[in-house]
């Protein structure tokens, strides 16, 4: 995959339309949750800066719906980045229009604005050509370094390089394609899949296109308990997405043609409701009552986990083990995250939620990438080309 990117440019005294991916968790009062994507464009940020260019940054955040929703102003990241770049950054209050034109034209090279969301506009999700061309009208060359959203054909990410031609990809996503080709294209052997949460059926044609790469599978979470449920086994009231139940069975006949390594967990915590204060145990696998939840998986499918994970050489991970947000019910999902952080193979780690279990295990840098879009890397392992990133192509 070639991609043009700005290490092929020269973009001196330029303004730049940098499309980026701010998409980050807030709580209601519009605190940021988690500023790893934030974080993950300052790479692309300073290196554009170097260079003494304008940078014109756009982003959406939540989803808004094509209309004005105060709470998801991307104004709380404004002031954010600024912090994390120690430069002030001019906010402005829409992402078109007579007045962020007149701020992006008063700015001189060194400055960054920061554009209001862009999905207050309907446009913006509707690839919209005469809306892609007022976002084109406030730069003179684009910037795509919004990984996590180039699986979207929005106007600011597809419609909007019709008119600015002088397009190529950030640091981010350069990083990103190299860490999943590294995976799909040529994983050294053994390769562990480790699949949990939920969105089974999302997950499903992710992990068909890997299997002929795969060695070992190993699950948790709902993707667990679907595949249980799919071989009569007792589950009590765990959740399960029984619209994936037909396709479990499917994945099953693959994994035994491909002769592959595939487990569910031996034994589960179970509680009797989803809380802090629950009561919780661990039973064998196939032998949950009826009331009783699966939360995580036990002891025993921990040790067999980790046993799995010594023995690789490649990790793709996608969802939890169990339910993080509670502490006695997260224990597994941080034992696969310490684990793979101990281990020597190289690993990848996709989906909000796991990345939550490295970030709570404290090992986030000892994993070799954590990527910055789910459904984006989700989409790109299923060996869909991206949107955003085919028009970026030489
Ligand atoms: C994400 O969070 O996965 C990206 O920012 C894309 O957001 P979306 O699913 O609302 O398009």
């Amino acid at each position: 995959m070639d991609l043009i990117t700005i290490k092929d440019k020269d973009y001196k005294g330029k303004k730049i339309f940098l499309r980026v991916d701010f998409n980050v968790p807030m709580d209601k009062n519009q605190n940021i949750l988690d500023d790893t994507r934030i974080k993950a464009a300052i790479d692309t940020i300073n290196y554009l800066l170097n260079q003494n260019s304008i940078l014109i940054l756009a982003s959406h955040l939540g989803k808004p719906k094509g209309i004005i929703v105060p709470s998801m102003s991307l104004k709380p990241i404004a002031k954010r980045l600024s912090e994390i770049i120690k430069k002030d950054i001019k906010f402005a209050p829409d992402c078109v229009g007579p007045e962020v034109k007149k701020i992006v034209d008063s700015s001189k090279p060194g400055d960054i604005i920061l554009l209001e969301n862009l999905r207050f506009h309907p446009e913006e999700e509707k690839n919209e050509e005469n809306f892609s061309k007022q976002l084109a009208s406030l730069g003179e060359c684009y910037v795509n370094d919004a990984f996590g959203t180039s699986h979207r054909a929005h106007a600011s990410i597809v419609g909007i390089t019709n008119f600015l031609t002088d397009k190529a990809a950030g640091l981010l996503i350069e990083k990103e394609i190299k860490a999943l080709n590294k995976i799909i294209e040529n994983p050294e052997k053994p390769f562990l899949l480790i699949l949990g949460g939920a969105k089974v059926a999302d997950k499903i044609s992710m992990v068909k296109n890997l299997l002929p790469k795969v060695d070992t599978v190993i699950t948790g979470g709902i993707m667990a308990y679907t595949f249980i449920k799919s071989n009569n086994w007792e589950i009590g009231n765990s959740a399960v997405e029984d619209k994936a139940l037909p396709i479990a069975k499917e994945v099953y006949k693959e994994l035994r043609r491909l002769h592959l390594e595939f487990h569910t967990p031996l034994d589960h915590i179970i509680a009797d409701k989803i809380s802090e204060d629950a009561k919780y145990l661990a039973t064998e696998r196939g032998t949950i009552p009826p009331g009783w939840i699966g939360v995580d998986i036990g002891p025993q499918a921990i040790e067999e986990y980790t046993d799995c994970i010594k023995r690789a050489k490649t990790i793709f991970w996608n969802g939890p083990m169990g339910i993080i947000e509670i502490e006695p019910f997260a224990k597994g999902s941080i034992a696969i995250a310490k684990a793979i952080a101990e281990s020597n193979a190289y690993s990848v780690i996709g989906g909000g939620d796991s990345i939550e279990a490295v970030n709570k295990a404290g090992v986030a840098d000892k994993i070799s990438h954590i990527c910055t879009g789910g459904g984006a890397s989700l989409e790109f392992l299923e060996g869909k080309g991206l949107p955003g990133i085919n028009i970026l192509l030489k």
